[in-house]
């Protein structure tokens, strides 16, 4: 079955550290589009880090920054979107994407997760605790079944960037024949 809308943009959520910016940043390069990560937007439009945001201005803000700056993204055309690990966790959120978006979940454990994410603390202040495995776990449970709305699922666990990205495209040339890859 192939879907009805043309492809204009690849939408990728998952939680922290599912590799939704490497994988992303290499499925634009392959797609011959650009790659817009959501937190580094986010930093561009805050004049912050998102750790600074979180601090001086609170989860509430960071929030609504991340819903308006998500909303802008979600317009352009030949890109490819990381969310932040926060954005599909709200409810409806998948479900009110423009169309011709393919959205794809990132699927990771919570113990590789943290793994992965706690390399980069500046990013992820939620993560950013001595028992963040015990919270990572906690959130996962929480939004899995609303990552779950994303329209295809990926395992991210213990394969390569290379790979996941291979996986993703193999399934976007089925549905959308006119996508070119390199
Ligand atoms: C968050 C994920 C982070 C960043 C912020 C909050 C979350 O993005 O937006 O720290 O709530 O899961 P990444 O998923 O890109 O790490």
């Amino acid at each position: 079955m192939t879907s009805a809308s043309r492809l204009q943009r690849v939408l990728l959520v998952g939680f922290m550290g599912s590799g939704k910016s490497s994988v992303g940043r290499r499925l634009a390069e392959r797609m011959g589009w650009r790659f817009v990560d959501f937190d580094d937007a986010i930093q561009r439009a805050a004049g912050m880090s998102i750790a600074e945001i979180f601090e001086r201005e609170g989860e509430p803000r960071f929030r609504s920054l991340e819903e308006r700056v998500a909303r802008d993204l979600l317009a352009d055309s030949r890109v490819v979107l990381g969310s932040g690990g926060g954005w599909a966790a709200a409810p409806g959120r998948l479900e009110s994407v423009p169309e011709g978006t393919a959205t794809f979940w990132l699927k990771v454990s919570p113990a590789e997760a943290v793994r992965r994410a706690t390399r980069h603390p500046a990013k992820r202040p939620l993560l950013d605790r001595p028992d963040a495995l015990e919270a990572a776990s906690r959130m996962l449970a929480e939004r899995e079944p609303l990552y779950a709305a994303a329209r295809w699922t990926v395992d991210t666990e213990r394969s390569s960037v290379e790979d996941v990205t291979a996986g993703i495209l193999e399934i976007l040339e089925q549905d959308y024949p006119e996508i070119r890859v390199v």
